[in-house]
């Protein structure tokens, strides 16, 4: 479900593209998504269960990608549905941080919220959950300008000197990590990849592990500027996390952006994943990408 959407749309491409899977869509009766050709979809009622049941019934995974706004309930209850209709895999709605790490796990509302979902699959127990960390999307952070850096206006902020070291990933890798995962056979005897190795666990993935300054200097390459053409601020981590912590106590959620990207820009928080977790792009036969390459499509020119 959310098949249309920013992470969804790249994952139905990727599953598409192969060629080799029977794919439903599960879409709100209210909603104008409009699908591709080769994929069943089947729009519904959203507050009903038995149309969960009766959609999931004989599916072997569940791929959830919804919105954030979505009602918090609704993951439960696809997820109890799952488990009616016993299907075997599901992709809860992560696409994000290292669930794993507690810190950014549990400093980040955001990310804290996603814990009960992989909870109740576990509880249920019908089901396994496959988690995708693959941190702040890079093409989506960089034009929004969540890396602290606009491009039009050629300025930008360095925390901590913009040295951190940190895992993005485009969502085009994410989208075919996941196919790939999926074409994996489900079990092997002979310890070679399966997808159940990857059960009731994150799957990591990365297109670069880099940081701040490497990725300002890559859009300078793209943009033929050099530092003296910007306006470079130089400001602590740890302030930026603390004003973003004020903003979302007075209910700004531009503080929850700023708390998510601040524990990548701060060393130790749980954004360098790279560094302590076995990263699954070789595994999947991901394909290596380029950052200056990226970065300039992005950028436009
Ligand atoms: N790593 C990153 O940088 C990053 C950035 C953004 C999001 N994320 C994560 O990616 C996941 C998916 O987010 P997304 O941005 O891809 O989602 P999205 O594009 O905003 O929405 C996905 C789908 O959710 C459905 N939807 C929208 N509003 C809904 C509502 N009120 N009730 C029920 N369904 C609704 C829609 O599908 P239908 O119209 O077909 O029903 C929509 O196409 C989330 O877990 C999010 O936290 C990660």
């Amino acid at each position: 479900m959310g098949g249309t959407g920013q992470i969804g749309a790249q994952i139905l491409s990727a599953l598409l593209a192969t060629k080799a899977f029977n794919i439903t869509a599960i879409s709100r009766s209210e909603s104008d998504a409009s699908f591709p050709p080769g994929v069943t979809v089947k729009k519904g009622d959203y507050t009903s269960d038995s149309f969960f049941v009766d959609v999931l019934r004989d599916q072997d995974v569940l791929i959830i990608a919804l919105a954030f706004q979505s009602p918090p309930e609704l993951q439960s209850r696809m997820i109890a549905a799952a488990a009616k209709a016993n299907v075997p895999f599901i992709f809860p709605n992560e696409y994000g941080s290292d669930n794993g790490h507690p810190i950014i796990r549990d400093n980040i509302p955001i990310n804290a919220s996603k814990t009960r979902y992989r909870d109740q699959i576990e509880q249920l127990n019908k089901s396994s959950w496959i988690g995708v960390v693959n941190n702040p999307w890079y093409d989506y952070s960089l034009p929004g300008g969540f890396f602290g850096i606009d491009i039009k206006n050629r300025s930008a902020t360095l925390y901590d000197n913009g040295l951190t070291k940190f895992n993005t990933t485009t969502r085009t890798t994410v989208g075919l990590a996941v196919a790939k995962l999926l074409s994996l056979p489900i079990s092997s005897s002979d310890n070679s990849p399966s997808l159940s190795q990857y059960a009731n666990d994150f799957v990591y993935i990365s297109s670069f592990h880099t940081s701040q300054r490497e990725i300002l200097t890559s859009v300078q390459k793209a943009t033929n500027t050099t530092d003296k053409d910007w306006k470079i601020t130089q400001s602590s981590a740890q302030g930026y996390l603390d004003e973003s912590m004020e903003k979302l106590q007075q209910g700004d959620f531009m503080g929850m952006v700023g708390i998510l990207y601040g524990h990548h820009f701060k060393e130790g928080l749980g954004g360098d994943y790279s560094s302590t977790r076995p990263i699954a792009n070789g595994v999947l036969g991901l394909p290596k990408e380029d950052l200056d390459e990226t970065t300039k499509e992005i950028v436009g020119v």
